[in-house]
């Protein structure tokens, strides 16, 4: 029988994103439309084992569907791994009345997440980070907002890089995954999109391809690069002295991470808040958030974790022809 559920807590964990203020807005106001007492922990799961629990209401999400990061704070918190601590942080949500938990992050979180689960706790995962780098879901939370910062910060360089006819080589982030990247690459329209998913190593072939566009004119040539190839530095050093092209390499890092949600991120955030909510109330526990052909859909936490999804073969490949031809 489903176990109903009285008060809701929720926490962010892992790296912060843009739109998580969102989730937790919606979240804490669909708890309180459905009669629900609601709780705010802070710092992750590191916050959890130092009970730092705070009651929520609706005012304490007020005026923060536009600002970035989390007001909640975030962490990581390497002993959540060992069964031990998991054992204690669903103690402690016990003794602070929660029987439900909505966890905001990335796959690492989501594991926490299932710890819990299996200690008693109704618990739900909201897919947050600005990598992408979720197989059960093609969105999640931030990475609209990060995607357009990138691109906004590349179109800056690259008016620098043409009025110095030079090579720029811009780093973004991503973890292991290249999807900041490829979509920057279209976005943007650099001539080379280096993506940890398909990277060969042949620096000879940008070498050719940089030579090849100052035969053709061309004043500028933009080279995006993931933060799982990273090296962007001694990247430029080597591409500048076998092209005798000027190369600078700069490094977008942490503010990919911050600023005002777009709508996208604003409203698919408050969206799956909601939904996260939604399932609680119906007894769910142990399962994720997602939303894939077009639809929020929620999965099994192992499930979830077990699905593998791979870059879109033809964004890859349109990437690539637009900017060859
Ligand atoms: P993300 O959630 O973005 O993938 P991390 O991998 O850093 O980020 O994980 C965030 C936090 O989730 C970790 O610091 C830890 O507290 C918790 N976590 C990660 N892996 C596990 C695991 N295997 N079991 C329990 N908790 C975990
Ligand atoms: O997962 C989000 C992310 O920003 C990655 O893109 C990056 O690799 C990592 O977090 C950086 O983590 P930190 O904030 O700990 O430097």
């Amino acid at each position: 029988m489903a176990k109903e559920v009285n008060t809701i807590g929720v926490l962010t964990s892992g790296g912060d994103a843009p739109g998580m203020n969102a989730a937790i807005r919606a979240v804490v106001r669909e708890a309180i439309a459905k009669g629900k007492k609601v709780k705010g922990i802070r710092r992750g799961y590191a916050g959890l084992l130092e009970e730092e629990i705070i009651d929520m209401n609706a005012h304490s999400v007020s005026d923060i569907i536009s600002r970035g990061g989390t007001i909640l704070q975030t962490a990581r918190c390497l002993e959540f791994k060992e069964e031990e601590y998991q054992k204690k942080g669903a103690e402690i949500c016990k003794k602070h009345g929660i029987d439900g938990l909505v966890v905001i992050g990335g796959d690492g979180s989501f594991q926490g997440a299932q710890k819990l689960a299996n200690h008693g706790i109704n618990t739900i995962g909201i897919p947050g980070t600005i990598d992408l780098d979720i197989d059960c879901t093609e969105y999640t939370i931030g990475f609209d907002t990060a995607v357009n910062t990138a691109m906004d910060a590349i179109d800056k360089v690259r008016d620098t890089s043409t009025s110095h006819e030079r090579c720029s080589i811009i780093e973004v982030m991503g973890r292991g995954a290249g999807y900041i990247a490829l979509w920057c690459g279209i976005a943007n329209g650099a001539e080379d999109v280096l993506l940890p998913e398909r990277y060969d190593y042949d620096e000879q072939a940008l070498v050719n391809h940089i030579i090849d566009g100052r035969k053709k004119g061309k004043q500028h040539h933009i080279i995006i690069n993931a933060e799982g190839i990273g090296h962007s530095a001694s990247m430029a050093k080597r591409i500048e002295a076998a092209t005798g092209v000027e190369t600078r390499a700069s490094i977008l890092g942490h503010m990919q991470r911050g600023g005002s949600p777009t709508a996208k991120d604003r409203v698919y955030a408050s969206t799956m808040g909601c939904l996260a909510v939604d399932l609680l109330c119906e007894g769910k526990s142990n399962r994720v958030v997602g939303y894939r052909h077009g639809e929020f859909v929620d999965f099994d936490i192992d499930e979830a974790l077990s699905m593998k999804k791979e870059v879109d073969e033809y964004q890859v490949k349109i990437c690539h022809d637009l900017s060859n031809s």
